[in-house]
């Protein structure tokens, strides 16, 4: 258990709105650096295999930020472990991709895919990475993640984020108990995915977590109060929770 729950910030759709026009502004690094300052513990930023938002430039600008934790979001392709190991962000965070998704739609099969995990989880662990896996909040994940020797699991929360009444309880009941399972297995957990000031607290309330990720809510809201004021809202509404 921890008091203090990481935010980290993910700035993929500052890219998003830069490339709409495919000029140099906004930029995702003075979002990340603003994002910083005003309390983010991390920034995340997901290199998809299209590069439809965050490009390889950009991971490695953010890479190279002092004093700023990178948690790069990645499947888990020969491509991307290659960018991975040469640029060696402290943490990525393993993630399912399919071509035609909006956004990252479920977690990872760590289940199916342990002999194609294996390699990622132990290459980019030798090179110092803290390798997480994006996971359902589901027992069999969990007990995946262990055997691959993952250190950290991301639960993802978009199916909590889209629920409401007693489904939406029901889930974070999901999350409270995988998150517990985690953490008495020596697995730290995290978790993100469709997190907004309306739905992060009882997210924010269950004591094993150690981070949360949240991205789109954030960049869209800063469009109406700035990053800043939202990323200070959202670390806020965190800290209340606890
Ligand atoms: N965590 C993971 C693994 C993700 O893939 C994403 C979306 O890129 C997030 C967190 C953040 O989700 P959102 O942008 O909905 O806050």
């Amino acid at each position: 258990m921890t008091d203090h729950l990481r935010l980290g910030v993910n700035i993929d759709h500052v890219a998003t709105v830069r490339n709409a026009r495919g000029g140099d502004y906004p930029d995702p690094v003075r979002a990340a650096e603003l994002a910083a300052q005003a309390g983010a513990d991390g920034i995340t930023a997901h290199l998809r295999e299209d590069r439809r938002h965050i490009t390889d430039d950009d991971i490695a600008r953010l890479a190279q930020i002092e004093g700023v934790r990178l948690n790069l979001e990645m499947a888990a392709t020969d491509e991307m472990l290659e960018i991975a190991l040469r640029q060696l962000p402290q943490a990525t965070c393993i993630v399912p991709e399919k071509r035609a998704e909006q956004t990252t739609e479920g977690g990872l099969d760590a289940a199916a895919g342990h002999n194609h995990l294996a390699r990622f989880v132990r290459e980019m662990s030798a090179a110092g990475m803290r390798v997480s896996l994006f996971i359902e909040p589901d027992p069999a994940q969990v007990e995946a993640a262990m055997r691959l020797g993952a250190p950290v699991v991301e639960f993802h929360t978009g199916s909590y984020a889209n629920l409401e009444g007693e489904a939406q309880a029901e889930e974070l009941r999901r999350i409270a108990d995988a998150a517990a399972l985690a953490a008495k297995n020596g697995i730290e957990p995290h978790a993100g995915h469709g997190l907004t000031f309306d739905n992060v607290g009882p997210i924010a309330a269950i004591l094993q977590l150690h981070e949360l990720n949240i991205g789109h809510f954030l960049v869209g809201e800063a469009i109406f109060t700035g990053l800043e004021a939202s990323v200070t809202r959202m670390r806020e509404l965190m800290d209340l929770a606890r």
